[in-house]
């Protein structure tokens, strides 16, 4: 089979590159400044908020800070929907049939039950989980944290009920996007095999033509105008060599 050494293609620009890196301080600083609240009989939530200045400040930076979370939320959902409405941004993170499919394929492949992977496209099924896994948590965790910093101001046009069950949501929702953050995506992009010791493309915004042969073909296919599924009988004999 053609190997492509270290020649990459270009998967994401800068602004996104910056948009994900602001996207993890804020989220940082956020679950630091929140659950040190939740948690605040652990000593090193006390740390924590004495380090910063005690309760008052820990709590004021965790709402400005939540501003600037929704800062970045909202513009890129605005920005994300006018694309494809109006600019034919292609809606490669829309969830289709076919990522169930994928998904199904690939636990078989796992178990042994499928000779090949699933084919992807330029987003896989557990990178759109994740994706919208962000969005709509964090919209959620906007609107309950404008509930909780605003409680007089909402029981003018809401039942009183919307308080404490804004608090169950915006504490419970914290620890499963930490949880998920630091299981699943740090898993994936430190841990996982495939990228060890670490996944560059967040930093340097390119992909090895190798790599996106075998986690996006499909993309690969139409970048390139080329089939890749002849290849694929190719790349089992050699993997077989190899074990
Ligand atoms: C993903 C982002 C966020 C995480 C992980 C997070 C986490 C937390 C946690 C764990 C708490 C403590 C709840 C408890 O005591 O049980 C909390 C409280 C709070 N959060 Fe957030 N939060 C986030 C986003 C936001 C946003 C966007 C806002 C504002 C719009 C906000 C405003 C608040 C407020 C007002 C409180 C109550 C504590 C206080 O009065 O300062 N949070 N947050």
């Amino acid at each position: 089979m053609k190997k492509f050494g270290d020649e990459y293609i270009r998967r994401f620009g800068l602004s996104r590159i910056i948009e994900h890196w602001l996207n993890a301080a804020v989220f940082a600083v956020l679950v630091l400044t929140g659950l040190s609240q939740k948690f605040h009989d652990y000593s090193v939530s006390q740390w924590i908020v004495m380090t910063l200045g005690g309760i008052d400040v820990t709590r004021l930076i965790h709402r400005y800070t939540g501003i600037l979370f929704a800062g970045l939320t909202i513009p890129h959902i605005l920005a994300a929907s006018f694309g494809f409405l109006f600019l034919k941004w292609q809606p490669s993170i829309i969830i289709h049939k076919n990522d169930f499919r994928d998904a199904i394929v690939n636990i078989k492949y796992y178990l042994g039950l499928e000779e090949h992977p699933a084919r992807c496209d330029r987003y896989d099924y557990k990178q759109k989980f994740e994706y919208w896994g962000v969005v709509v948590g964090g919209l959620l965790m906007i609107a309950t944290g404008a509930i909780l910093w605003m409680p007089a101001f909402t029981a003018r046009f809401l039942p009183g009920e919307f308080i404490p069950a804004a608090k169950a949501l915006h504490t419970n929702e914290a620890l499963l996007a930490f949880l998920v953050i630091v299981i699943w995506h740090i898993y994936n992009s430190v841990f996982s095999p495939e990228v060890f010791p670490i996944d560059t493309v967040m930093f340097t915004g390119k992909i090895s033509k190798e790599r996106m042969m075998h986690e996006h073909p499909l993309e690969y296919e139409r970048l390139f105008g080329v089939s890749l599924e002849g290849s694929k009988a190719e790349k089992t004999s050699e993997e077989e060599m190899m074990t």
